[in-house]
């Protein structure tokens, strides 16, 4: 067996970056100012600014983020909102933290994105809100998506856990909804060290109640001990800004070295019987935050690159709407055959910035093994 390629390495990002992070964080323990100081200003403002957003909030986590983000839009208890089942669980979570309900919907086929038609006809009375997810980088249809919650008067807050500077027709995506989620779990394409998230928004009252949300309550600039609102404490920390700013600024670098990898999975697996990503459908770009192909034979394909020492992951392998946790409370259960289809067959091939080009052609040449029975 060659060197093992694993799913996804950090090693080579923080050996770069090693001599800058240990810095940056002595700088946040030497100021003693730990919480909500200059390091989470700077940050929402360079993310904002990479973004092309005008409001970036910091928040613990990109499940906090979502749930605050839904709040602040005005989702509650008895709404109900419109969510892709084929998602990390925290997308449809997020919706029942606030005591609303998610109403799962299908993907396309092709993109694995929320169908738009089938939002559409999952949109009933008490809908609120429609979450589209940008899964795996690739963003979803939001021209039709936003056109529905125009004509329904819903609220748009966007997952961009997974798609942080993904494109769509010229806007970063973030900034094209009500409102936009992140997060900065370590593995995602800008991780910080440990749990962190974030907030997009273009209306500056909208900002500021995710601010407040985020904040025990708090106005911005107001006494300490004077709470406008319910809120709760899901802050960002000095401690995981710092360490995002450093990133920050090889953000779109790396997005670049995952594009360049995925040209040459997509160049070099062409002819299998496996459905590849679209490098980025018209006036679209994919940031890659995974690379996942679709194959019939999903399982034996992930044994045999298993056996040679090629990392590789099932994303996801159960859709929320058949999870354990959702069985009691699922509203207008449908059925959902894209996603079905998705959870059966898709595979993710190891993806990083700095996968080098010969272990690419390592994990295509394991590929074309597995069809030629080899
Ligand atoms: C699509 C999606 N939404 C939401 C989240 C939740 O983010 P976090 O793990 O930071 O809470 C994640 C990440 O895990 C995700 O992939």
């Amino acid at each position: 067996m060659t060197t093992p390629i694993p799913l996804l390495s950090l090693k080579a990002q923080h050996e770069r970056l090693a001599p800058e992070l240990r810095q940056a964080v002595l700088k946040v323990v030497d100021s003693g100012i730990f919480i909500l100081g200059p390091e989470v200003k700077q940050f929402e403002a360079e993310f904002a600014a990479a973004l092309g957003a005008r409001h970036a909030v910091g928040v613990s986590n990109g499940t906090d983020a979502l749930r605050v983000a839904l709040e602040a839009v005005g989702v509650g208890p008895g709404d109900e909102v419109l969510v892709p089942s084929f998602t990390f669980i925290a997308t449809a979570t997020a919706v029942s933290a606030l005591g609303a309900a998610p109403v799962f919907v299908d993907i396309d086929p092709v993109t694995m994105t929320m169908d738009p038609t089938a939002a559409a006809a999952a949109a009933g009375p008490k809908t609120k809100a429609i979450i589209p997810v940008h899964l795996f980088g690739q963003p979803a249809d939001m021209d039709e998506l936003c056109a529905l919650a125009e004509e329904k008067g819903l609220r748009v807050v966007e997952d961009c856990a997974q798609a942080h500077l993904t494109t769509y027709k010229g806007r970063t995506v973030g900034t094209i909804g009500d409102a936009g989620a992140f997060s900065f779990y370590p593995s995602k394409n800008l991780g910080a060290a440990g749990d962190a998230g974030a907030v997009t928004a273009m209306d500056p009252d909208l900002a500021e109640a995710v601010r407040q949300l985020r904040n025990c309550g708090r106005e911005t600039g107001g006494p300490a001990y004077r709470h406008v609102r319910v809120g709760q404490n899901c802050r960002l920390d000095e401690l995981q800004a710092a360490v995002l700013r450093v990133k920050l600024k090889h953000l779109a670098e790396w997005s670049a070295g995952r594009q360049a990898v995925a040209r040459r999975y997509i160049q070099n697996l062409q002819g299998l019987p496996i459905f590849l990503p679209d490098p980025g459908r018209s006036g679209t770009s994919h940031t890659f935050h995974l690379f996942v192909v679709r194959c019939d034979r999903r399982d034996e394909l992930a044994k045999h690159l298993t056996a040679r020492g090629i990392g590789n992951g099932v994303y996801y392998p159960i859709p929320i709407h058949r999870q354990p946790a959702y069985q009691e409370v699922l509203i207008r259960p449908t059925a959902l055959p894209h996603t079905e289809e998705a959870c059966r067959t898709a595979l993710a091939l190891p993806m990083y910035a700095e996968l080098e080009p010969e272990a690419v052609d390592a994990v295509c040449q394991a590929v074309k093994d597995f069809f030629k029975g080899s």
